[in-house]
């Protein structure tokens, strides 16, 4: 053991970004979750602490929480000899769509890596933090660790073997966030994804394939006005959006404050909008949109952000 105590940080994140279901994610600038790994006697086990945003929704059972997978997990495979008090500060909040589960998970991941000396790699971490995501979504799906790990924009090439590619963000990219404020289930996400369709008809996939390489490409040429207007799906979306109230006029309005494109937020209910800083107003949109929740009932909360960096470690005591 190299510390005896390790906080770690990681930032809440956006999957999908319209066309890239389960292949696409960005890491936001704000807000992030904040782990500290406490070492103890070994038999005193995992022992989880939750504070912050929607701390009273989540399990403090290790096996029923993404920070206690993770934990778990890596503390059987590299046979540490440690007990470990986990206390997360959640500022993410859980079950919206902005990869709440993902921030605490990589946070772990990035905190027991140093705390123990590991000397994992960036795959290695995204794949343990993505144990965490069985605990919240039912799957390992790697969108939104990948990026709260990597930072900035990721695309998943491949999941076996993982495959990862990391772009930054063009540097005038801004982003405006609605959540609504609503009670989401405990399976949220696995609901989202039940309502998915099994066989996408061709002319969809062509559309889909279309606005994925070219947002791609957007981001690998530094453009945000082609990474914006390529944020549109065609065949996850329209099955969700009876799932989120209000969609049609949160898009709607965020289109016209200047939006560039806006979609779903993973698994949502959030709504997610491009916004070009030199053209467009962020906080604009956002409250935009956030009326356009408003419209169907229900309070939101908006923020304007940036994309952001990936996991880091914040302090480490030995
Ligand atoms: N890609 C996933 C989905 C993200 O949309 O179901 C959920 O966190």
């Amino acid at each position: 053991m190299t510390a005896k105590q390790v906080t770690a940080k990681a930032p809440a994140t956006s999957a999908n970004l319209g066309p890239g279901f389960d292949v696409f994610g960005i890491a936001l600038e704000q807000p992030n979750d904040k782990v500290t790994l406490s070492a103890t006697a070994i038999k005193q086990g995992i022992k989880i602490q939750i504070s912050g945003m929607g701390a009273k929704t989540i399990s403090l059972t290790p096996e029923k929480n993404t920070a206690g997978l993770v934990a778990k997990t890596m503390i059987k495979d590299f046979k540490i000899k440690s007990g470990l008090q986990i206390h997360v500060e959640k500022g993410v909040f859980p079950g919206k769509g902005l990869g709440s589960s993902a921030a605490s998970a990589a946070a772990v991941a990035f905190g027991i890596n140093a705390m123990f000396d590991l000397g994992l790699n960036v795959k290695q971490l995204i794949e343990y933090a993505a144990k965490g995501e069985v605990a919240s979504a039912g799957s390992e799906h790697a969108d939104n660790v990948s990026a709260a790990v990597c930072g900035n924009f990721v695309l998943i090439r491949s999941y076996n073997p993982l495959e990862i590619i990391n772009l930054e963000c063009p540097k005038d990219m801004e982003l405006a966030v609605a959540m609504p404020k609503m009670i989401t289930p405990p399976n949220k996400t696995e609901k989202a994804r039940a309502v998915i369709p099994k066989l996408v008809p061709l002319e969809k996939h062509v559309h889909n394939l279309g606005k994925a390489a070219a947002m791609a490409a957007g981001f690998a040429m530094g453009d945000v006005e082609i990474i914006g207007r390529s944020m549109v799906d065609d065949v996850i979306e329209p099955a969700r959006v009876a799932l989120i109230p209000g969609y049609s006029k949160v898009k709607e309005n965020a289109l016209n404050a200047g939006a560039l494109g806006v979609t779903i937020s993973g698994a949502g209910p959030t709504m997610i909008a491009i916004v070009n800083r030199k053209t467009g107003n962020t906080v604009k949109v956002a409250a935009a949109m956030c009326e356009g929740f408003r419209s169907a009932g229900y309070d939101a909360n908006a923020f304007a952000t940036k994309p952001g960096k990936g996991a880091c470690i914040v302090e480490m005591e030995k």
